[in-house]
Formats: C-alpha cells, structure tokens, sequence
C-alpha cells in the first residue's frame, strides 16, 4: 500500500546556529524520510524556524536591530548549514507567518470553545530597566529553601523547585538590577480535562517508544495534569492574543502550530489541499486517536522536548479536532567522546565549521550507523569516527567500485549477469530486512547488515583478484566479469545506503550510467552496459582534519581569556535541540555572583602581576593574539588571548596585565598556551583586560 506520510523535525530557534546536536535529529529525520520516498511512498519532510520569545526579542534589542531582521538574518544561515548536509525540506518556514497566526487563531478559539482556557493572575518578577517581565531563567538569586546562591528562578542545583518571586536577592540577568515582583494576569490551558483522552492516546497504538509512554505514566499521569501558562504580557515578540490584547501566546504555543503552517505554505506552493495531510479527525470534528487511512503524521523530536509533543500537542489537536500524530519519535542528546558537547574543548562544533574541515557524507554516515530506535544519547567518539569512515565507506564500500571500474571503462559490464555464487541474490534477498530496520528508526541495524554484504562482496573481489586477471589475456572475459559482479555488488550497497548517502547514490548513478531512483533496484544487476572513467567518490578522513575542526572550534569560545559569564563561550554548554532554551540563557548584561567557594578554593588560583613583552597577530585566527609574558625575572609564558578584536597588539606591548599563572597548559593549534589573562566585557570588541594600579610588580601574587 501507497503511504502518505508527513514528517517533521523540531523547529530551530531561531537564536543559535545549528550544531551537532541539532544534527542529530535532522539527519535522523532526512534519512527516514528519503528512505520512504525511495520506496515509493508519498513523504514530505517539513521544518520552520522556531522565531518566537523573550530571548529573540532581548538579543534584537541588545544587537540594536529589529526581531525580524535578527530572524531573517538566522534563517540564512539555517538554510545553508542544512542544505551543506544534503538535508532536504520539502518546506522550510517560520513561525512568524501569516499561516502561523491564522492557525493559531483557529485553535485558540476551539480551546476556548471548549471551556478549557481560564484567566489567573501570576506574581512575576519585572525588569524595570528592562521594561519586561523575567522568565525564569532571567532571574538569578538565593534558593529559599536551601541558600545557594547564584540559582535560577524556578530551580536549584539541589533540586529545590520554587516560584521566581519566592528567590531571595534576585537580580535580572538582563539588567543586573533587582527586579521587582508585578502581578499580571496569564492565560491557562486546563490540561487536567484532557487525562482521560491524553492517558488513552499515550497507552495505545505505538504512537510513542514504551521508555517514553513510561516515562510520561510515571511522571505525569499518575496525578492531575498541571494547567498550562500559554501567555505572555507585552513587551513580548510573538502573536498578540486576539481576544485577550496585551497578551501574546507564549512561544511553545505557537511552535508546534508551525509544523501545520509549513504545511499549509508547501500545500499552496505546490497545489497541495492541506486537509489531505492533515485532515480533522472525523465529519464531527471530534478526534478518536486513530487514524484509519493510510495518511500518516510523524514527529521526530529530542527528549528534552517530549512533554510539549507528548501532552500538549495532543491536547491541542485533539480539542481543535485535527489528526493526531501517528507516532513521536524520540532520540537522546549527542555527547562527544563521551562527555557534554563543550565551547571550551572544541567539541561544540557549529554545523558550518564542520562542513569547512570534513564531508557531510561522513556525519551522516557515522550518526546512522550510530543511531537506534531507543531513546538512548549518541556519542561521537571522534578516535571511532575516522576509523568508521575509513574502513567501512572508503575501505568496503567505494573499495569495490575503485579496485574495479577502471578495468572495465572500455569493455562496460558483462553483457549477461556472471556466476557469483549467489551474493547479488543474496543480497537482494536481504532488502525486505533492512527496510525493516530502516523503518523501526535502527539505522544502526541496517548499517550492519549492509556492511555485512560489503564485506562479502569484498572477499570475492580478494578471491577472484582481477588485477591478477588483467595481465593476462586469455582471462579478459573472466576479468570483465569479476568487474562486472563486484560493481554490481557496490551499486548494490549503494541503493541500501541511499537514504543516508544520496551523494553516493549520486556518483553510482553517473558511473554506472543508470540513476539510482527507487529501492527495488537492488533487485536486478546492470548487464551490457556501459562504465564511466572512474572519479573518486569519497576519500579517507584524516585525523588532522578533524583535529582542525576541533581547534576551530575551540577558537570560537574565547581563549585564554578568563571572562565574566556573559562572554561567549560560556554560554550553557548543551548538547540537543532544546538546549537553546527559548526563554533562556541570552546574552547577558551583569550576571549574578557565582556560587560560593572557600578562601582555600580562591588560593588554589595563582593570579600574578605580569608585563606584556611582546604581543602578534594569529593571522589564520580571528580572535586570537599571541603574547609573551614576563612574570618577572627569566620567566615568561606565552598566552594565546582572544582579544584581537579589542587589541592592536602595538597597544598592548609594556602594559601590566593579570594572568592566571598555574593554568594547566593548553595545546592549540597554533602552539601551546600557558596561562590565561584576565579580562571583563560581553566579548567581541568590548573585551577590557584588567590592569593593576602602578606600583605592581611582574612576578607578584594578586590576593
Ligand atoms: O526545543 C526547541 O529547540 C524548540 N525550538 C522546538 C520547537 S519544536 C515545535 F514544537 F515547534
């Protein structure tokens, strides 16, 4: 049966570039949805940016441009960075669109049709230098429960959950002045009226992995659901409620609403009727949860965003009387080599700096070969990564059309299929499994098996050895037909690994003369036909080119500049798509004092007086200046400082600086760095060293 499936990956926001992380999950969805194209199925893989909130808004106001140019702006790069991965929308949109708000107006006015929106006031705490109310994690202070400082405004690091307007000594992390508590009146979704339908739909049907039915069974539906805070009072960049103005839905309202307006913008792009993939549930618009027909709605999302897929869209769906999704699949968060991605170790490695050091082919590879149908985190161990792509697609799989095709460029294949002992049928045989892993979201499955078969075919490439059959004449016929099998055997490979190599299937294609368009072509060898000059398809990583990428990246958070909070680099250092919270971590102004430490803590930092001596441009870096340092005596470091766009390295020759003396040296790519300077500033060219007061000597300590 001919399948019609809609699918989408989480929206973006709009306020952070791609990362590894994100990948993740796009290239998840990329893969699932080419592989149910190339079955012949009907698929669209919709996508939008996330542009809605507090912390679009507060960075437009402090970059001194507008929410829509800063967005504009953002979906630029968006754009780029996913189509250097060959991640194919059929629909890239934005939730700041007209569809947008026509959809959620339609909603919205169900919600309120069915009783379900009341009106509460909530005690906030408000920026009156900012001229906003503070979401939680624009408040920093004291925890009321158990006195650690330094705490956002809905939790501590012990664990203790309070209200923002329950912190003591909160100070806005946008301002660093103390906010004061405001009441205002919020709009509310009664989740708890839906338990019944939502506690039935999590149950039933395979709409979500069992580990996250559990879950939200454990969690949630044990007792009664929590009403949902859907509005904003203005200032706030979003949609204006339109029975309630002043007030703005808050943007995990309108984010899920995008996947419907992507979709309504592809439908008119493309003479589409939008109720044909999404259509109302039943003739009397209620919704039962199920879907009769073969149309499918598929979500892929990270774990940290289950709750808005797993509770609330249905809720919303549900009470509008639209399809429910047939199924939310959730993957875990992306570690590397074992740990939290990191600004500080390079692991943090925005989409566009990974695509100047390596191919995309590799990530996509590596992530398939990694990625499972549980929702278990993924780590790239970058040791494993060059060694993955290095024996399994360059040393299997193109091995086969390299070591061969050239030998038969004049002659072309075989004009009848030769005797391979059975692997082309073999093979063949082996396509319904690996749809199947396909199909279940175990990439990682059908990588083995189609590796399996590249190791076979790869023996009978060594066994029958046509390089030995070349040199003599009399075996021509035999060397064209162990050519013959072998690039049929890869042609083979690459039609499994279409979905995740489409570049491949690409170069296959043109070598082979035939395009490579549908998965049952793997069912049938090419015979007679013709072979063109053999081009390198894919090359071997080296281990220096992700060691670059990795330096690159380090390069990006400030280096060896010890800086306030507000810098970058020390943004929080996440690893999933959610991580870019929309109502948190923004750049910030004046960020609360950090958390307590002990004068033996403090003393463990050596912190000296010293003389810069010499300072020079990194040319090949854009943030970097080396300088050599004297801390008296004989004893200088050299210190790679981010602070070129400060500096001129002229200014800084003769200046006392402070640096942080006992540092563990840090190799970089352009040398070793022995310490840090100290510097305040948000970064970039606002980057003040500090200096001591004449009188200091290079060499002294600094209590
Ligand atoms: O967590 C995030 O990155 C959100 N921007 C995802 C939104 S997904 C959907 F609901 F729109």
């Amino acid at each position: 049966m001919k399948r019609q499936l809609l699918v989408t990956a989480a929206l973006p926001y709009a306020n952070g570039h791609i990362h590894l992380g994100h990948l993740v999950e796009y290239l998840q969805t990329d893969i699932w949805v080419r592989f149910q194209k190339f079955r012949g199925h009907r698929a669209i893989y919709l996508c939008a940016d996330d542009t809605h909130g507090t912390a679009i808004m507060i960075r437009a106001r402090q970059e001194g441009r507008s929410e829509e140019a800063l967005i504009a702006d953002m979906r630029e790069h968006h754009v780029r960075d996913f189509a250097g991965f060959d991640i194919e929308f059929d629909n890239y949109g934005s939730t700041n669109s007209p569809e947008n708000r026509r959809l959620c107006g339609e909603i919205w006015a169900s919600l309120r049709k069915a009783g379900l929106v009341v009106e509460r006031d909530v005690v906030q705490l408000y920026d009156v230098q900012a001229g906003t109310f503070l979401a939680d994690r624009f408040v920093k202070g004291t925890c009321p429960y158990c006195g650690l400082i330094n705490q956002y405004g809905d939790s501590c690091d012990n664990g203790h959950t309070y209200s923002p307007a329950d912190l003591k000594d909160p100070v806005s992390t946008l301002s660093g002045t103390t906010p004061e508590v405001r009441r205002a009146p919020h709009l509310f979704i009664e989740l708890e009226q839906l338990h019944a339908f939502l506690a039935d739909w999590i149950g039933a049907d395979d709409h979500l992995q069992s580990e996250v039915a559990n879950y939200l069974n454990g969690h949630f539906l044990g007792e009664p659901l929590k009403d949902w805070d859907v509005s904003r009072p203005a200032p706030y960049f979003g949609f204006e409620i339109p029975d309630a103005p002043g007030n703005f839905w808050y943007v995990w309202f309108d984010a899920p609403i995008g996947y419907m307006a992507s979709l309504a913008e592809w439908c008119v792009n493309f003479g589409e009727k939008f109720d044909q993939w999404w259509p109302k549930s039943a003739a009397d618009g209620k919704s039962d949860g199920k879907n009769n027909d073969s149309r499918e709605i598929h979500h892929f999302i990270g774990k940290d965003i289950q709750y808005f897929h797993c509770l609330f869209w249905p809720g919303m769906l549900k009470t509008a009387g639209y399809r429910l999704p047939t199924k939310v699949h959730i993957h875990g968060f992306l570690t590397v080599d074992g740990e939290k991605m990191a600004k500080s170790k390079g692991t943090f490695v925005r989409a566009a700096t990974y695509l100047k050091h390596l191919n995309p082919s590799y990530l996509r590879y590596y992530y398939a070969a990694k990625l499972g149908p549980r929702l278990e985190d993924l780590d790239l161990n970058l040791d494993e990564f060059v060694t993955k792509i290095n024996s399994d697609l360059v040393g299997k799989v193109v091995n086969l059309a390299s070591r061969t095709a050239k030998f038969v460029e004049v002659t072309g294949l075989s004009a009848k299929y030769p005797d391979d002992g059975g692997l082309f049928a073999g093979a063949a045989a082996e396509a319904e499994a690996i749809a199947a892993a396909y199909e279940a979201c175990d990439f990682n499955q059908a990588m083995r098996r189609i590796m399996a078969l590249a190791d076979r075919a790869n023996a009978y490439v060594d066994q029958n050895a046509p390089w030995q059959l070349r040199k003599d004449p009399t075996q021509a016929s035999r060397m064209q037909d162990v050519c013959s099998v072998s690039l049929n055997l890869f042609r083979q490979l690459a039609v499994y690994l279409a979905p995740v190599l489409p570049r491949l299937a690409a170069q296959t294609g043109q070598l082979l003369g035939r395009p490579i368009a549908h998965w049952d072509e793997a069912q049938s060898p090419l015979c007679g036909t013709p072979v063109a000059k053999f081009e390198h398809m894919l090359t071997r990583v080296e281990k220096t080119q992700v060691t670059e990428m990795i330096e690159e990246s380090k390069e990006q958070a400030p280096a060896a500049v010890a800086t306030t909070p507000g810098m970058p680099g020390a943004t929080p250092q996440t690893s999933a798509p959610a991580a870019e919270n929309a109502d948190s971590g923004a750049a910030l102004a004046a960020e609360p004092l950090a958390a307590q430490i002990t004068i033996d803590d403090f003393t463990k930092v050596d912190l000296r007086v010293a003389r810069v001596v010499a300072a020079e441009d990194v040319a090949e870096a854009k943030k970097l200046l080396k300088l050599t340092l004297s801390l008296g005596g004989d004893t200088q470091r050299t210190v790679f400082a981010g602070i070129k766009e400060a500096y001129k390295p002229e200014q800084l020759v003769g200046r006392l600086v402070v640096m942080v003396a006992n540092l563990a040296p840090r190799q970089m790519k352009f040398g070793l760095s022995e310490g840090m300077v100290v510097a305040t500033g948000p970064g970039g060219k606002e980057v003040y060293l500090l200096t001591p007061d004449s009188g200091a000597v290079p060499g002294q300590r600094v209590l």
